[in-house]
């Protein structure tokens, strides 16, 4: 297996309804995941990016959260509009979106 330049972790995390943290799930976040890799799969870069559904990543609140190695790039409120900028300037480009960084008190 090739060591991929860059992995995305996606929040799949699922809460029952009414729980007060929420989760990722009830934001969107199936959406974003298979929004990723379907973007995987159209640019055909499955020996550069990695793509792999993760638990809660912690700020629940700002879900869909998604962080990206090895920069530890955290981003929240994710779409899946957002997935194919992502992609493009940061998974491919190598500069993170500005717009979609999560807080700093996050980390
Ligand atoms: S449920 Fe996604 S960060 Fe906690």
């Amino acid at each position: 297996m090739p060591k991929p330049q860059r992995h995305v972790f996606v929040c799949s995390q699922q809460r029952p309804n009414g729980h007060p943290r929420g989760s990722c799930a009830q934001k969107g976040g199936t959406e974003v995941l298979q929004s990723f890799w379907a973007e995987l799969q159209r640019r055909n870069c499955f020996e550069q990016v990695a793509i792999t559904y993760s638990g809660c990543l912690g700020p629940c609140d700002q879900g869909s959260n998604v962080v990206v190695y090895p920069e530890g790039v955290m981003y929240s409120n994710v779409t899946k509009d957002d997935v194919a900028d992502i992609f493009e300037q940061h998974l491919i480009g190598g500069t993170p979106v500005q717009r979609l960084l999560a807080v700093e008190a996050v980390w």
